[in-house]
């Protein structure tokens, strides 16, 4: 039986910065950031958006009432959780309206969550295969004003329907992975910023693409050039090239080609969203599936998962016949059309409004928020949601 991607959608939230503009006011030369950090605007996201909404925005718009039905199992990664006990997938379940008869949990591990819910969902559908599972990735990357970091932060969501025969991609049974208990990047309970050791998360994320690429192969017998592309967890799109630098020699000159251009197309959403932790392979996978005119049906994609801390994947899918057809193209550039751009003063006065933590009452402006699902406000120490399309 096949089980992979039957539905796969993304939601950034409509404000971003513009990064040449960025690097002017922390006084560094905008190359740095448009070339070597690869990124060109980074999303910003309004008081108005958390991670449960992000996810739902992300959700709502690639469910028909089938999913609604059939999902029966919500695995929602983050390293953003608004919550110790309730998971963020419960709300979700609520603002969708989901089937009551169904399970909801939160997964945790950095920017390997929703990867683990993938791989979750797959066991699943193994045992249940007339079930449906959503797997959402959804975060907000936040290093703080004038830090390293900055210009690697984001927001966005991405969500993904996991079932026996997908239309999108068929997930193979091959993968390999690794856990070492390292301190690249992490963010203590009290805190709302990650802490980050840069150059070593940059080293460690490389070390562990190469030894789990080294173990996929000796796994699988498969070796580079049986790779249409290749997507990276892309917390900046410069990273996930230097990984693929370190073993780009071993395919021939017209497979490096292939794999370069291919990378190209599977990098241009997060240039402009930044990192979305959870979701950022997700979203780079998106990015190569709606960009990418070289790819045909059939064609293998290799998916390297990394969550700081750290556990790393590589694992691959098989693109079905006409997936193309059951992608959201269309609509994906349209949210991207819509954002507004905000200037460096707004986005810094937008990063410190912060949700309150002394349990007070607040009620949020959303007027300007174009997203159907929003966050209105803390009421007794509650979020209270709202779905404006309900
Ligand atoms: P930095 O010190 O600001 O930048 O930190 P840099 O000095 O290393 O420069 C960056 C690149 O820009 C360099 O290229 C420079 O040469 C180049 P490289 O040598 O790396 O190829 N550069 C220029 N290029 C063109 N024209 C110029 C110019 N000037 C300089 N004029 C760093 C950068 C990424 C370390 C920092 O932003 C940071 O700490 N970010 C957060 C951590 C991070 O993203 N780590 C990535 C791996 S870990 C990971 O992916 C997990 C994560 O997603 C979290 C999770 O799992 O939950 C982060």
């Amino acid at each position: 039986m096949k089980i992979g991607i039957d539905k796969i959608g993304f939601y950034a939230p409509h404000l971003y910065v513009d990064m040449n503009k960025l690097a002017v006011a922390r006084n560094v030369e905008p190359e740095k950031f448009t070339i070597g950090i690869g990124q060109e605007k980074m999303a910003v996201a309004p008081i108005t958006q958390d991670p449960v909404t992000l996810a739902a925005n992300a959700a709502r718009t690639i469910l028909d009432d089938e999913d609604k039905e059939k999902i029966d199992f919500v695995i929602f990664g983050t390293e953003s959780g608004i919550d110790n006990s309730k998971s963020a997938a419960v709300y979700v379940h609520q603002l969708l309206g989901l089937n009551p008869n169904a399970r909801s949990i939160e997964v945790k591990q950095a920017c390997y969550g929703a990867t683990a819910g993938i791989q979750m969902a797959k066991g699943y559908i193994a045992l249940n295969p007339e079930s449906r599972v959503l797997v959402l990735g959804s975060d907000i990357a936040r290093y703080g004003l004038n830090t390293s970091g900055e210009s690697t932060q984001g927001a966005g969501a991405v969500a993904m329907v996991i079932s026996a025969d997908p239309k999108i991609l068929a997930l193979e049974d091959k993968s390999a992975y690794l856990t070492a208990d390292i301190m690249d990047f992490w963010r203590p309970v009290y805190s709302d910023k990650a802490f980050v050791d840069g150059k070593f998360s940059n080293e460690q994320y490389i070390h562990f693409f190469n030894t789990v690429w080294e173990q996929y192969k000796a796994k699988s017998d498969l070796g580079l050039n049986d790779f249409e592309a290749i997507c990276f967890h892309l917390p900046y799109t410069k990273m996930g090239l230097k990984a693929l630098r370190t073993v780009l020699e071993e395919a021939d000159e017209a497979d490096q080609e292939r794999l370069l251009a291919n990378y190209k197309s599977s990098t241009m959403y997060n240039r402009n969203v930044g990192n979305i932790y959870t979701g950022s392979l997700y979203l780079s996978l998106v990015s190569l599936l709606e960009q990418s005119d070289q790819l045909k049906d059939g064609a293998r994609i290799g998916l390297y998962s990394y969550g700081s801390g750290a556990v790393g994947e590589f694992f691959t899918g098989i693109l079905q016949p006409n997936y193309r057809e059951y992608l959201q193209a269309e609509s994906h550039a349209e949210l991207f059309a819509a954002r507004t751009e905000v200037s460096i003063e707004e986005y810094e006065a937008v990063f410190q409004e912060t949700v309150p933590v002394d349990g007070s009452t607040v009620e949020f402006d959303a007027t300007k928020d174009t997203a159907a699902i929003y966050l209105a406000g803390i009421k007794d120490n509650m979020r209270q949601y709202v779905n404006k399309s309900n």
